[in-house]
């Protein structure tokens, strides 16, 4: 059993992604050739937002964000330290300082009442992160936003495909970030990534940055990075889109059958909150005796991951950013969770082999 099905995926989707990856190497416009325009434009219409701009990776998308709002030296962006290390990596990048923000231990998202009191004259944004493919309490992080005056920039990188309210992740905020790596709800087949705004002034400067600063060739207005995706990935993403409803319906679905068939099982499950769905870029639960279970099911079979073991305040590169008893509710989370196989692919046979070896484990 895999633990993300990418081999199915590609079986099913074979004929279109193998047309799409033709025309590119019959055209020849391996950078920012015409599937990129393309790319960008079914991106930014699902979204429903004006722009979208296709970048290198997750990681870029929030790097030329930070960059593109102007944020760095002496000012402070509000995140959470339960996340992969990207989202306070782009924050020390840019020259700012993360500060970090205690999650809600339902749903492991940072906990949008504990944001205003770590507010200072220096902060400059907040970035939350719509971890396992929810999105936080965007309403009120914004709220909190608007009155301070800060922007803000959802880390959607788990999250594309999920709504919240109605309206889709990725366009909720100043800017969306998103990562197209292999595994994610949304993935291509190497590294690339995508920015959603409505701002004109935000996605221009963005484009500059994610081509060194160019505002036409070789007149640097600005300084930037080489953050472009390639032509190659756009057209897998542009194959992959083809059946992406199905498979955001299909993760949805085994989401509330994991809910269900773990139901009476004595693990605590994450919580989705009414006004949102989860699109589960990684089905997760907690377990105390975590080491055992996993070993448990390694035996039987089933892969596991942990998402993510060491709050980022507890590396030795974040440490300084924050006490180590700060963020408590992240410190027992990142002891506790383990992540179950889940792609659009699972068949509910391998997941009801999952939940019985769960069941024997526990
Ligand atoms: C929450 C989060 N932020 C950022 C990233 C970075 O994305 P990428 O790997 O495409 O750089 C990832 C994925 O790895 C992620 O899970």
């Amino acid at each position: 059993m895999q633990f993300i099905d990418l081999k199915a995926q590609y079986a099913a989707l074979r004929e279109s992604i193998q047309v799409r990856m033709n025309a590119v190497l019959e055209h020849g416009q391996y950078i920012m050739g015409p599937e990129v325009a393309e790319m960008e434009a079914a991106l930014a219409a699902r979204v429903g937002v004006d722009h979208c701009i296709s970048v290198a990776s997750g990681t870029e998308a929030l790097l030329i964000a930070l960059m593109a709002l102007d944020i760095g030296p002496g000012d402070e962006v509000i995140t959470t330290p339960f996340t992969f290390a990207a989202s306070a990596e782009t924050i020390v990048l840019a020259g700012a300082t993360p500060v970090f923000v205690d999650i809600e231990p339902d749903t492991c998202n940072i906990d949008a009442a504990l944001i205003e009191a770590a507010i200072t004259p220096r902060t400059r944004a907040i970035m939350p992160v719509s971890l396992y493919g929810q999105v936080a309490d965007m309403a009120a992080i914004n709220a909190i936003a608007a009155q301070h005056g800060l922007a803000v920039i959802e880390d959607a990188a788990q999250s594309f495909g999920a709504t919240y309210q109605g309206r889709p992740s990725c366009g909720l905020s100043t800017f969306g970030a998103t990562s197209f790596f292999p595994s994610k709800p949304l993935g291509c087949y190497g590294d690339g990534g995508a920015l959603f705004t409505n701002d004109a002034a935000l996605a221009q400067a963005a484009r500059e940055i994610r081509v060194h600063g160019q505002s036409k060739r070789y007149h640097h207005s600005r300084i930037g990075v080489g953050g472009r995706m390639d032509t190659l990935q756009c057209a897998v993403v542009l194959a992959k889109l083809e059946r992406f409803d199905w498979e955001i319906e299909r993760r949805l679905a085994l989401g509330d059958r994991y809910h269900q068939l773990l139901a009476d099982l004595s693990l605590r499950r994450l919580v989705v909150r009414p006004d949102r769905d989860c699109v589960w870029a990684q089905y997760t639960v907690f377990v105390e005796q975590r080491a055992a279970v996993q070993a448990a099911l390694q035996a039987a079979g089933i892969p596991t991951a942990i998402h993510y073991p060491i709050p980022l305040h507890h590396q030795p590169a974040y440490a300084r950013f924050a006490p180590q008893e700060a963020c408590p509710h992240a410190v027992r989370a990142a002891a506790q969770v383990l992540s179950l196989p889940m792609s659009a692919d699972l068949s509910e046979a391998d997941q009801d082999r999952i939940v019985a070896a769960l069941r024997q484990a526990l």
